[in-house]
């Protein structure tokens, strides 16, 4: 028997002229739990794919459980134990929590005819294996994504898993369900499973993982126990450069104008009679827990939804904003959370995604476009904020996740009449070196007059990159300080529900 669950040998996987992986080794042992981190565009993700056979590699070999497969197949990738919950989690929405946990299983047998009775007993197993309780008849579009991820584990064990993937598992979820994420990988490494945990959040990495590989550019940087590591050093391995964070000092200029104004805004089912206003120069956050109605306050000052009561002014004039038009054209630019759905054009370039918002500018008077000053445009963006691609021409869906996050970026910063703009979970899923270039250029942009919302559960990003703070608590805003009276306990006391 082989001590380890998983050993990857020099694997290599081109897409083009991109190395994704360029002659990786991985080890995971049994039981263990291990966590994969690197850049935006490193190739986790594209790892992952190979152990699960769904990408073939085109070097190297790759050996689950001792033993060596030269063709892995998704299906003998399954009967060796291997198991990968993806970010949608692939569960069936408009099933039933039964259905979702026996379904995949009583497929696979080949069953033609189920019992209800059947079904039960599997769920059940599947549920206990994780000491997990759930309401077996509701349906699985019902319940939160922290529900869902535990339908998808329980599920997954189901399969005899021997090692589970779980590619940036976190990043929708509130941080008291991480913590019960985590016992429940604590349990599964009792039962002697190993645990494979992509994620960009430093603090939750470090507190969950025993061992660490790092790559870079599809290379192999660091492998070994995470009491080799600190913050310094992991942060140098991923990024290969020093990375020294500085905190936003905001010196309120005499004279500054007030940009933003909101008053006794209320959306019905989001928020009630929220009042704030944003001078030019500033960076304000707003934090709250999932669900405080933090994200619906922001779409509706962009335009996603229409304000119950209440008014928006913009340097002073009150702006109506019934659509997203009206907020572009009130200069208020919006960054959301879910970058796949909100975001982008999944199927156009990514050169289109970043300069959709300035047709105008790309094009003449008679609405021909310039391609030679989108180019340019595009090339400044790619740049400014290291967006790893290989071609400006090519589709949006080969990107890497992090870097699909600063093309949504790129796009609102492009925007030539930019007032505000808001920032909703501006780093989820962006790497260290990439949340480090993206919070500069923040504060540049804050220096040079924009007016900015970060909208973030990220305590330490709000108390660096913000001069003040407001806490949303059930739809309404509950207090207001300055970050400069505030350290992380106190901030996150703050925006707890009690
Ligand atoms: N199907 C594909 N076609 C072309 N290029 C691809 C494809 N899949 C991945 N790539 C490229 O391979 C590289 C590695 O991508 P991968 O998705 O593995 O990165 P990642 O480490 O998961 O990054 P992130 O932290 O942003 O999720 C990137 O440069 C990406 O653009
Ligand atoms: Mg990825």
């Amino acid at each position: 028997m082989s001590e380890n669950i998983i050993k990857i040998t020099g694997v290599k996987k081109y897409f083009g002229g991109v190395k994704a992986l360029d002659g990786v080794d991985l080890v995971v042992k049994k039981g263990e739990v291990h966590c994969l981190a690197g850049e935006n565009g490193c190739g986790k993700s594209t790892i992952i794919n190979v152990i699960s056979g769904f990408y073939a590699p085109d070097a190297g070999t790759v050996e689950i459980d001792g033993k060596v497969y030269p063709k892995l197949t998704t299906q003998a990738a399954i009967d060796a134990g291997v198991q990968v919950i993806y970010q949608d989690l692939s569960v069936f929405p408009n099933l039933t929590v039964r259905e979702n946990l026996a379904l995949t299983m009583e497929v696979a047998d080949g069953k033609k005819f189920v019992s209800k009775k059947r079904f039960n007993e599997i769920a059940l197993q599947a549920l206990s294996k994780i000491d997990f309780k759930v309401d077996l008849d509701e349906m699985v579009e019902n319940l939160t994504v922290a529900d869902k991820q535990l339908i998808a584990i329980s599920r997954a064990l189901l399969n005899n898993a021997k090692l589970i993937i779980m590619d940036e598992p976190t990043t929708a979820i509130t941080q008291k369900e991480v913590k019960n994420l985590f016992g429940v990988i604590r349990d599964l490494q009792k039962q002697g499973i190993a645990v494979l945990f992509v994620s960009h959040k430093l603090d939750e990495v470090f507190e969950i993982a025993e061992h660490f590989t790092i790559f870079r550019s599809g290379k192999n940087v660091f492998s070994g126990k995470t009491e080799e590591l600190d913050e310094k050093k992991f942060t140098y391995y991923m990024t290969g450069r020093e990375i020294q964070e500085e905190p936003f000092s905001y010196a309120a200029k005499s004279g500054a104008k007030t940009v933003l104004e909101v008053k006794n805004l209320s959306l019905a089912n989001g928020f009630a009679d929220c009042s704030f206003s944003l001078k030019e120069g500033e960076i304000l956050g707003i934090t709250g827990l999932l669900g405080s109605g933090r994200t619906e306050l922001a779409e509706t000052i962009f335009g996603y939804h229409q304000a119950q009561s209440g008014e928006i002014l913009i340097d002073g004039k009150k702006v109506e904003i019934k659509s997203v038009k009206d907020g572009i054209k009130n200069g208020i630019g919006y960054v959301p959370p879910e970058r796949n759905v909100q975001g982008l054009f999944m199927e156009q370039s990514i050169a289109d995604n970043i300069s959709i918002t300035r047709w105008k500018d790309h094009s003449n008077g008679l609405g021909f476009i310039n391609e030679a000053s989108i180019d340019d445009s595009v090339a400044s963006w790619v740049k400014e904020l290291s967006i790893k691609i290989n071609d400006p021409a090519d589709n949006m869906r080969t990107l890497s996740g992090g870097n699909a996050q600063k093309c949504v970026l790129a796009k609102w910063l492009s925007l030539e009449n930019l007032k505000v703009l808001i920032l909703n979970g501006p780093t989820v899923g962006v790497d260290i070196g990439a949340k480090y270039d993206i919070y500069k250029l923040t504060k540049r942009l804050a220096a040079d007059g924009l007016a900015v919302i970060i909208i973030s559960d990220d305590i330490r990003e709000v108390l660096s990159n913000c001069n003040r703070v407001l806490v949303m608590r059930q739809g309404r805003l509950v207090e207001e300080r300055m970050t400069s009276e505030l350290d992380e306990a106190s901030l996150s006391a703050l925006s707890v529900e009690y």
